[in-house]
């Protein structure tokens, strides 16, 4: 089985948030199932020092937004197809918005591109090398099922994964001439979500298959307090829908084998873990204690992760002996609120503002609670490596959030079985609240290390949900 994915990030070439993370790990547990895959990526200049590397084996001279070629390269395992278009990717800034934080105004352009370009090797492009399965992941490659169909062919079939439905790649309908797509596929049974064009909308009613990455977001995005307007297309295509949960990369996150750790750790060794405290407290200047919790917060600042409500609720948490350290990009006043809390108790709460990978996984060792507060979140990475590196997840109960943490309630606690804390109120109060219960299960000392031996047997790997991908995929082309 050959299997063609198409995105816009990949760990650990490109990343700015969970999809990559997928798409650097997927592949290679499907490899072992009998599923080779191959990803098409944009190549920014991240990736120029990979194409010398590489060869070049198609070229396009009519991709929206102008010529591109594919040089084909391996690297750490993974066979990628990079898109290298200069006029589009080439440019400082970010994937997607530029150094002011602005999208970029032909992002449009860039996306139909990458999407057309996959859906070319789809359909042969390429010599000697034929998928049996486009696979797009969210709106920046949700052309490329729409460019197959648009094609007349029904192989190779098409699965879309949304991974955010808050992202949706709306444009006008002026861009759509320049995206050679079909002027009478423009219509709301087809490309066009209130008088815009819609990518995403594009693919949920031109792929074969449709996946998100958590059952009850795959529930959730069918009503709508969370299918951001698409409830309705995806209930016209609930027959086609599913829900398979993310796994974690346990080679790249191994705390029993982590180069950014002070001391590594696993299972039975989990004492170790107290100097990944001492030597995260030292490099942010928070002060070293063991008489309360160290929480760390390792996010976007969007208002989708609920920030703001734990911002108000962080003088509560210092009054209770708690501590918080703070690893994130995004919202400039979030950004501040979280330096200024920083500021107003030193030695207590920290703020890094800035992305970095090794420090997150120092963050994710040395604390001993990881928040994730968000208001939705279709699966949510950073609890499943707090579960794998005994830092237990407090979280909304929401999405991905709710499938893979299981409340510290008396049941579990009675059944062993309780890896973190769920609360539904993403509120202050709601945060207080449950900041109060951790603090609490934190000073038994015999619970919350059960706790931690049963967050890190708590299996996280892709092992199963890459079988339920490789099932999907058999299913469809069978
Ligand atoms: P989302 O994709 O919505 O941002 P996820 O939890 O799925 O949320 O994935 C976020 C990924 O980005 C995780 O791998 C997390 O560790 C990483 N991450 C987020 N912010 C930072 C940061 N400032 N520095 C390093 N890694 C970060
Ligand atoms: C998105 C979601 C996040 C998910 C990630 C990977 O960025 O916000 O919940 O874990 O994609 O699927």
């Amino acid at each position: 089985m050959q299997v063609l994915m198409v995105a816009s990030e990949g760990a650990p070439f490109v990343k700015t948030g969970g999809l990559a993370d997928v798409v650097g790990a997927l592949p290679a547990a499907l490899s072992p199932l009998g599923v080779e895959t191959r990803v098409v990526l944009p190549a920014y200049p991240a990736l120029f020092p990979l194409l010398p590397t590489g060869k070049e084996v198609a070229r396009f001279d009519d991709l929206p937004g102008g010529t591109g070629r594919i040089v084909e390269v391996t690297s750490g395992g993974i066979t990628l197809f990079l898109l290298d278009a200069p006029q589009l990717f080439d440019r400082p800034g970010g994937l997607y918005v530029d150094e002011a934080g602005k999208d970029w105004t032909d992002n449009h352009l860039r996306f139909a591109a990458l999407s057309m370009a996959g859906a070319r090797i789809a359909m042969g492009a390429v010599d000697g090398y034929q998928p049996d399965v486009l696979h797009a992941h969210d709106w920046q490659a949700a052309l490329a099922p729409v460019y197959l169909r648009m094609s007349g062919r029904d192989m190779p079939r098409s699965v879309i994964t949304i991974h955010n439905i808050a992202f949706q790649g709306r444009f006008g309908p002026q861009v759509l001439d320049r995206l050679h797509l079909k002027t009478d596929w423009f219509h709301p049974e087809g490309l066009e979500f209130h008088g815009d064009l819609s990518f995403l909308k594009g693919a949920l009613m031109f792929s074969d298959r449709i996946t998100t990455v958590s059952p009850t977001y795959a529930r959730e995005i069918l009503t709508p307090e969370f299918g951001m307007g698409l409830e309705g297309v995806l209930q016209a295509r609930s027959n086609v829908l599913s829900g398979l949960l993310n796994g974690i990369d346990t080679d790249a996150w191994n705390p029993a084998d982590d180069a950014a750790l002070a001391e590594t750790y696993d299972v039975k060794t989990l004492k170790r873990k107290a100097s990944n405290r001492i030597a995260l407290s030292e490099r942010l200047g928070l002060q070293v204690r063991t008489d309360g919790p160290l929480f760390c917060v390792i996010s976007r600042l969007t208002s989708q992760k609920g920030l703001d409500a734990l911002l108000e609720a962080v003088p509560h948490l210092v009054s209770r002996g708690a501590q918080l350290a703070v690893l994130g990009t995004g919202q400039p006043e979030l950004e501040q609120g979280f330096r200024d809390a920083a500021e107003l108790n030193p030695g207590q709460v920290a703020a890094y503002i800035g992305y970095d990978e090794p420090l997150s996984h120092l963050f994710q060792a040395g604390s001993d609670a990881i928040l994730i507060p968000s208001r939705f979140e279709p699966c949510g990475l950073t609890q499943l490596y707090g579960l794998h590196y005994g830092t237990l997840p407090v979280v909304a109960r929401t999405g991905g959030l709710a499938d893979t943490v299981i409340d510290a309630n008396v049941a579990a606690i009675a059944a062993k079985a309780a890896t973190g804390f769920v609360f539904s109120d993403v509120s202050a109060v709601g945060l207080a609240a449950v900041i109060d219960r951790v603090v609490d299960a934190y000073a038994d000392t015999k619970l919350w290390q059960a706790m931690q031996r049963a967050a890190m047997r708590h299996p996280v790997s892709w092992e199963s949900s890459a079988k339920a991908y490789r099932d999907l995929y058999s299913d469809l082309v069978s």
